[in-house]
């Protein structure tokens, strides 16, 4: 039996919830591992679309359990929030786990949230501002308030009354005007608790007893290779480790059940964030890459994505890091329209041509790319797409092959996965 991993190769927002969602039809359970409600999964059923941040995008194949491992960091109000807009929606989310050891989002770590972003000027990742840096920041150093507190109104209370007073103390020497009370948080996080405790176990014993019993298991990864705190374009990433590797530790299962890694890529790239972007587009052709098909906009801040060219060298690291075994490339239907689709195969720093991504802001930001040039394909309608994509592979335009097969080769990884569209309809699957 083997466990799936879904993991992200750009910058996020690859198109995750629709795979996830995809793949979850022959799932028995789906994990989230890592991130917070920094995520936006979007999952389109119907001309029903849905935005995940915190559920996990399987939430929607009722013979699907869902959890949310150990590694997430839970704001449980957007949790509860999620829970009945999906409940609201027709949907049962009964079948949700969320792990004991999982760590919580406190009001306080959304304020440090912004003022360390304020603070941090030009070295800022323009945060979603969902206190995701502050709550990792407090699980590393045991400062951290996890959800087997959260349901234990002693423990919490004990918790808090040591913890408020010392954010209160950061809060002040950043600068911030803020008042915690401690009270009111009390009173809040205990009614969350409340609501939350029938969902609450040990996550690692239960997917332990699933995997045993021969369940499928699907592990979906949250933001993206080159947003992960040790693989990724340091410090305007986030704060967990959203590689392959991070399933197995955020989940609490063993590693040597997760075999099959499958990457999604954006047949582009786009960005939400500071940073570096070598193949970064400007005018014209980002606004087409940005509108179409949906619109490259965050799912989690609305705020417009910056878009670019496919970037081999990231993807190569994201090959390497991730152990991957195949690909899913999303978004083909919105290259349609564009007389020539260039390919970043590699850089230039300094006239010298890099090989590898490089680990330093201040290279990468000065790292050429050079292209390869690929013929466009025509832009077809969503129903054309979607009456394609029924045929198969072989029915695809000839360049969107030769596009697909060009990444295949040089990734020397096969594409099992071929998103045309948002809807569920708009892939090919092998
Ligand atoms: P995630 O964070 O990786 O799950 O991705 P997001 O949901 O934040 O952003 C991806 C966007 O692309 C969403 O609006 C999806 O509905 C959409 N999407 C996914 N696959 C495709 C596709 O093949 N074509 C088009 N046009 N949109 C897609
Ligand atoms: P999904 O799962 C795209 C970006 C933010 C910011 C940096 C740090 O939908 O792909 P954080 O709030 O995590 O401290 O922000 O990371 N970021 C994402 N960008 N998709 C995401 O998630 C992201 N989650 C965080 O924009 O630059
Ligand atoms: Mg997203």
């Amino acid at each position: 039996m083997t466990g799936t991993v879904v993991v992200g190769l750009q910058f996020g927002d690859e198109g995750k919830g629709k795979i996830v969602d995809y793949l979850a039809d022959r799932a028995d359970v789906v994990v989230r591992f890592q991130g917070g409600a920094n995520a936006g999964h979007t999952v389109q059923v119907g001309d029903q679309l849905y935005a995940f941040h915190l559920l996990p995008s399987g939430v929607l194949r009722t013979r699907s359990m869902n959890v949310i491992g150990n590694g997430v960091v839970i704001d449980p109000a957007q949790l509860l929030k999620e829970i009945e807009e999906t409940r609201a929606l027709g949907h049962s989310v009964e079948n949700l786990r969320i792990s004991d050891r999982a760590h919580v989002v406190m009001p306080y770590h959304k304020i440090i949230d912004g003022l360390e972003e304020k603070l941090k000027g030009s070295l800022g990742a323009g945060t979603t501002l969902r206190g995701i840096g502050p709550s990792f920041e407090d699980k590393v150093g045991r400062f951290g308030i996890r959800m087997c507190d959260l349901v234990d109104p002693v423990a919490l209370r004990e918790k808090l009354e040591t913890m408020v007073p010392i954010k209160q103390r950061l809060i002040d020497a950043y600068g911030g005007t803020e008042r915690l009370d401690l009270e009111t948080i009390y009173k809040e996080q205990v009614e969350y608790g409340l609501r939350l405790a029938p969902f609450v176990a040990d996550t690692s014993v239960w997917l332990d007893g699933a995997i045993r019993r021969r369940k499928r298991v699907l592990f979906e990864g949250a933001q993206g290779t080159h947003l992960c705190i040790d693989h990724g374009i340091y410090p305007f990433g986030t704060s967990s480790d959203c590689v392959a590797g991070a399933a197995s530790v955020g989940a609490g299962v063993g590693p040597q059940f997760l075999t099959d890694i499958v990457g999604v890529a954006k047949a582009f790239t786009s960005r939400v964030g500071t940073g570096p972007f070598p193949t970064e587009v400007e005018g014209s052709t980002a606004e087409y890459l940005r509108e179409r098909g949906g619109g490259e906009y965050g799912t989690t801040t609305r705020r417009p994505r910056r878009v670019g060219w496919l970037d081999l060298v990231m993807l190569r690291m994201a090959v390497r890091v991730n152990g991957l075994v195949s690909l899913a490339v999303t978004k083909l239907d919105v290259l349609g329209g564009l007389d020539r689709i260039p390919i970043c195969v590699g850089y230039r720093f300094d006239g010298e041509a890099v090989k590898e991504f490089p680990a330093s802001m201040r290279v990468l930001s000065r790292c050429e790319p050079v292209y390869r040039e690929f013929k466009g394909w025509p832009d077809l309608s969503e129903s054309d797409w979607i009456a394609t994509a029924k045929k198969g592979k072989r029915a695809l335009p000839e360049a969107v092959r030769k596009y697909l097969e060009f990444i295949e080769a040089q990734l020397k990884v096969p594409v099992r996965i071929i998103s045309v569209g948002r809807p569920r309809a708009a892939t090919i699957g092998h």
